[in-house]
């Protein structure tokens, strides 16, 4: 009998397809919207996969309540939302995507960090109220990037991409993270730095770095201080890697000079002092959504959990505690 898997949300038909011809029983959430705790459950049970995302939380709770479930798909690179250590005591595999999104991801960075920087979204709302009355000599100065310091905070795989645009803006390239990264420092003469030298000469700070216990709220009030008045913050990343509120205070306060948005403590909640402020480019966490990306996300999670229900290890098994 062929094993049975349910699919948290639609997700591109590609993603789906490399389930039904590993001859798996698929079921789809019918409603395109995050289920509660408690549908997710009713779903699952009885189910051996699940292909889920990052808005599902895949918690102890949510665990205990299914003891069918063998295997865990998240088409995403971030696995926040999944208690790995109850998943390893259940004998629950789990793989995630990364790799796929990481252009997608950067590209998107460079986007808020240019949306913020020129105020375009803010100049663009501007003519669609009708007041643009013609050229001006002082409408609307931004930063420009040429010549200025991108500080990399995480130079994973999506930090690297980030920092190699860099060169096409004629910036120079500063990073921190645990690890030398060579290929960045060959590739665009970026500079290992702590965070506190990073956060100091950086025109624009860009977060890209998981969401764990060390880096939950890793830039807060004394972070921020540090930072140039002239400086912009980006988060792509996890948002509660920043504390918003600190961040909504220094934005106000104009301690520093800008954010670009992608992510948030709460998601969907978006702090209220942000949502005010001029200075802040907010986007509804669309870093890896392009069509391209999802499809290949939605396809590596498929394959990945047909893989695990048939015993076979993943291709992007992510790493359990033991
Ligand atoms: C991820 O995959 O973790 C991203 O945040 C979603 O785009």
């Amino acid at each position: 009998m062929s094993a049975k898997v349910f699919v948290s949300r639609p997700i591109p038909e590609p993603g789906l397809e490399s389930l039904k011809q590993a001859g798996l029983r698929v079921e789809v959430n019918p409603e395109d919207r995050v289920l509660t705790s408690e549908e997710l459950v009713r779903f699952c049970r009885g189910k051996e996969g699940l292909l889920c995302l990052l808005t599902d939380a895949i918690d102890r709770a949510f665990l205990d309540q299914v003891p069918d479930l063998k295997s865990v798909a998240t088409m995403s690179v971030g696995y926040n939302h999944i208690d790995l250590e109850a998943a390893a005591e259940k004998g629950i595999g789990v793989s995630n995507t990364p790799g796929v999104l990481t252009d997608a991801t950067a590209e998107l960075t460079w986007a808020l960090l240019l949306a913020v920087a020129r105020r375009i979204p803010e100049a663009a709302r501007f003519l669609r109220g009708g007041e643009f009355t013609g050229w001006g000599p002082m409408l609307f100065l931004g930063t420009e990037l040429y010549g200025k310091t991108l500080g990399i905070v995480g130079a994973g795989r999506i930090g690297t991409a980030v920092g190699l645009r860099a060169a096409a803006f004629g910036m120079k390239v500063i990073y921190s993270d645990p690890r030398r990264n060579r290929e960045l420092e060959k590739r665009t003469r970026a500079e290992p730095a702590e965070l506190d030298r990073l956060l100091a000469e950086s025109d624009f700070a860009s977060l890209h770095v998981p969401l764990t216990e060390e880096t939950r709220g890793l830039i807060g009030r004394g972070e921020l201080r540090r930072m140039k008045k002239s400086a912009f913050l980006i988060n792509v990343s996890r948002g509660a890697v920043v504390d918003e509120e600190a961040l909504a205070e220094a934005l106000r306060e104009q301690e520093i000079a800008g954010a670009g948005l992608d992510v948030y403590e709460k998601e969907p909640h978006v702090h209220p002092g942000l949502l005010t402020l001029k200075n802040v480019v907010l986007l509804p966490h669309i870093g890896s959504a392009t069509v391209e990306t999802r499809t290949r996300m939605a396809v590596m999670a498929g394959e990945d959990l047909a893989a695990m229900l048939a015993g076979r290890p993943p291709a992007n098994p992510v790493p359990l505690p033991r």
